[in-house]
């Protein structure tokens, strides 16, 4: 198995569940929703990379004037679709190297280590450039090392018990792998960017 299929079969709906997050996880998730809020500007119109099942865009319904989710897991953008609270969001199935938009946003935003799970980061990073042109319009949330252990104890939880871990990523026995990543190293794949910390176990980066 490798992440499209872990997806696939809906790892999203049980990791979102607050039952399956240790509490580092749970502070994470709650201190990254404050933070993201900080730096979409009111009105904004914001394209939401790796979207999963909304939530993101969703919190944010009465602040944008217009939100984009993309996720290439159809069953997570008709979820997001069921729960869509207003025309000013709309979500679609697309993937993250190659998204079928030609529009401008203020804001492109890839959350919640979704970037850290995407095989063609690179690309990625292209791809909102393209949609969010202004420098430091592209948010970027991802995990630091100190995530590890909260992190094999979730994916535990969620079924997936680990096979190892290195500097760079953490890869469970069913083919799941998601990445971490210093300062260092995001800068050196991202470029110049501003790096702020998410409590203790995350970094958000503007590019
Ligand atoms: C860690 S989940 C987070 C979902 C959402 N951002 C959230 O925070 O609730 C990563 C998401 O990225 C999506 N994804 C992974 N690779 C992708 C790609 N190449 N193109 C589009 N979506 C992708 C997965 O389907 C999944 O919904």
């Amino acid at each position: 198995m490798n992440n499209d299929d872990v997806y696939a079969e809906g790892l999203l709906n049980s990791a979102l569940d607050p039952r399956t997050q240790p509490p580092a996880i749970r502070d994470f998730l709650s201190a990254e929703a404050e933070l993201v809020r900080t730096l979409v500007p009111l009105g904004g119109r914001v394209v939401d990379i790796g979207c999963g099942t909304g939530r993101h865009l969703i919190a944010m319904k009465d602040d944008v004037s217009q939100g984009v989710g993309v996720d290439y897991e159809k069953a997570y953008i008709a979820e997001a679709i069921r729960q869509r609270p207003n025309r000013r969001l709309q979500f679609l199935v697309g993937d993250a190297t190659a998204v079928p938009l030609d529009a401008d946003f203020d804001r492109a935003v890839c959350l919640t280590n979704t970037w850290g799970t995407m095989a063609d980061k690179m690309a990625v990073v292209d791809e909102m450039k393209r949609l969010a042109p202004a420098e430091g319009a592209r948010i970027l949330s991802v995990y630091a090392p100190p995530s590890i252990p909260a992190r094999k104890e979730w994916y535990r939880n969620l079924g997936h018990d680990i096979d190892s871990v290195t500097e760079e990523r953490v890869v469970t026995k069913g083919g799941f792998i998601t990445e971490h990543f210093t300062e260092e190293r995001l800068r050196g794949l991202i470029g110049p960017c501003k790096i702020q910390p998410i409590g203790k176990i995350a970094f958000v980066a503007q590019y």
